[in-house]
Formats: structure tokens, sequence, C-alpha cells
């Protein structure tokens, strides 16, 4: 038997968020792009001996507008590799316009709301003019609402921090969701960076928990079938133990799309052992 070696490196970024921080207020200014260009600096400058093997940069959820513009930017030096995203927000457009959809399949609106919100905000539910009330009354009915509290406390436990090496008394209260962060949101859509990877020979694993109305599946899907990819495979259940774990679609170029069924935002923290058999199957370049 042969072993393999593999280097995983974890990258809590961005500044201001987890644990990551900075020791000047200037340094606290940051944004898409040049969040995306300091990640793809990191692991370049920091561990150059590891640039001759197959890379996988993985992300989920925010990371979704980060993470093909580092793989975008690796690619002009390196081979292609590979890219694994987990309800990646991705477009402004496509992704917030979905979720009014979503709130109707997932039966928490019911189809007269949703049909007078389609009708009223003309399936616009972003750039929603500020005189048109019926839309906004519309809006104002369908509201959302999550939160995870017991991540706070976990994270924020002294001993938690000691195992995870954080440095003594730099984050006293680690927050889920830093909302005072000094953050540029520069970047409105990275559909085309996903055309250009494709394009390239990157291959690609996007999955959704199906129940996730931060980032949906049906916004994930409606950019992916955006890209005018052939299909290879069609829709079909993958299956874990005898059941059901999801649904996936091959493109072509090794491009797939998954989702995880039951799961929320995002798909491991509600599907761990479903989200490891897919992860796995991927990785060992075996269908799902
Ligand atoms: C949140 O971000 C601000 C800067 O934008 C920073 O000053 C603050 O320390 C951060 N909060 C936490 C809990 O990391
Ligand atoms: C995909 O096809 C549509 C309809 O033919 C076209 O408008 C769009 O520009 C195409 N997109 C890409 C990325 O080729
Ligand atoms: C799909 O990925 C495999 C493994 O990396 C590669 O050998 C193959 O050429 C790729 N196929 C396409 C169509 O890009």
């Amino acid at each position: 038997m042969g072993s393999i070696w593999l280097a995983l490196g974890f990258l809590d970024a961005l500044v201001g968020t987890g644990f990551s921080y900075s020791r000047t207020a200037q340094g606290f200014k940051t944004g898409d792009m040049k969040h995306a260009i300091s990640c793809y600096n990191f692991p370049r400058k920091s561990h150059p001996k590891y640039d001759s093997n197959p890379l996988y940069v993985a992300g989920d959820s925010y990371s979704g507008m980060i993470v093909p513009i580092i793989t975008q930017a690796i690619s002009d030096d390196i081979e292609p590799n590979h890219l694994l995203l987990g309800n990646p927000f991705t477009d402004a457009k496509f992704d917030g316009n979905s979720k009014i959809i979503c709130y109707n399949r997932m039966a928490l609106i019911s189809d007269e709301l949703y049909e007078s919100a389609k009708s009223n905000c003309k399936q616009e539910y972003i750039d929603v003019e500020i005189s048109n009330r019926m839309c906004a009354n519309d809006l104002q009915t369908i509201s959302e609402n999550y939160y995870c509290y017991l991540c706070k406390v976990w994270a924020t436990d002294i001993n938690v921090q000691k195992a995870l090496h954080i440095r003594k008394g730099s984050i006293k209260e680690w927050v889920k969701c830093n909302k005072s962060l000094d953050y540029d949101d520069d970047v409105a859509s990275v559909v085309s960076y996903h055309l250009c990877l494709n394009t390239r020979g990157y291959r690609a694993l996007i999955y959704s928990g199906d129940h996730d109305l931060a980032v949906t599946y049906v916004g994930t899907e409606s950019w992916i079938k955006s890209l005018n990819l052939s299909i290879v495979d069609d829709w079909r259940p993958w299956i874990v133990d005898g059941q059901v774990a999801g649904y996936s679609r091959e493109y072509g170029n090794n491009f797939t799309f998954a989702t995880v069924k039951g799961a929320g935002h995002t798909a491991p923290e509600y599907k761990p052992k479903e989200s490891f058999s897919m992860f796995k199957r991927w990785i060992s370049q075996q269908p799902l």
C-alpha cells in the first residue's frame, strides 16, 4: 500500500473575522479584490515548496466571491488544478433574486404571496424601485431569520482558543459575522471567472445544501446554467448508505454540481457523513 501526503492549509480570513486581526486600523481596511490578492500571496509566498503539488482551492459561503479570483490568478502561473465551493455566493443578482423562488419551493411562503411578489416586483427583488409600494409590501411580508448561537460560545471558550493556537488575548469574544468590517464589496459577480476557469480545464465541484436560504441552490443552479456548458451526466441521485444523499449534474470539462439533501448553510455542518463521501469520491476522481 502506498500513502498519500497531503498538505492541508486552512486560512482564517478575512482580517476582522474569525480569529484574524490587524494591529493597525489601516490593516482592517479591505475588500473583495484586496482580500483575494492577500489570500493568493499567502500560500505562494509562505509555502513555495508545495508549488508543484496538485492544488485544491476550496471555500464556502462568501468565499464563493474570493476563491474563483484567487484560482484564476493562480491559473495564470501554474497547470490547471481543482476548485471546490459550497453554497458559494457568486453573483448579487442570481443569488439575491433566487431567494424568493426558494422560499416558495420550500413551502415557506404561500403560492399566492409568491405570485403577488413575482408580478409586483417583476422578478427583481434586489434593485427594487423605492416608489414600488406593492413590491415593498410583499417583500415586507417575506422575512428571513437564522442564527447560530452555539458556535459563538464554542469559539469564545478559552480552551478552544488554546487548542487552535490563537494568540492569547487577541480575540476576546468571537463573533460569527463581524458587521462593523471596513469592507468594500467591490466585485458584484464572479460568474465570468467560472467560465474562464472551466475553459482553462479546471475541475470544479460546486455543491449546495438544498435547504440553505442564505445562498440558495436555485441561485447557484441559475448562474451555472448561464455558463451554457454541455451536460455530460444529467440530474441524478447520488447515494450514501443506500439513501439518496443529494442530486448531481455533471457538465463538460469536469464541472460538477451537486445538492446535499436536507443540508443548510453550509452543507458539511448539517450532513457531515454525506458531505465527506461526496468530497472523497470527487477528490478520488470517481463519479459521485
Ligand atoms: C471587526 O472588524 C473591526 C474592523 O473593521 C475590528 O476593529 C474589530 O476588532 C473586529 N471585531 C472582531 C470581533 O474581530
Ligand atoms: C448562453 O446562451 C445565451 C442564450 O443563447 C446567451 O444569451 C448567453 O450569452 C450565453 N452565455 C455564454 C456565457 O456563452
Ligand atoms: C477531467 O479531469 C481528469 C483528471 O484531472 C483529466 O484527466 C481529464 O482530462 C479531464 N477532462 C476534461 C474533459 O477536461
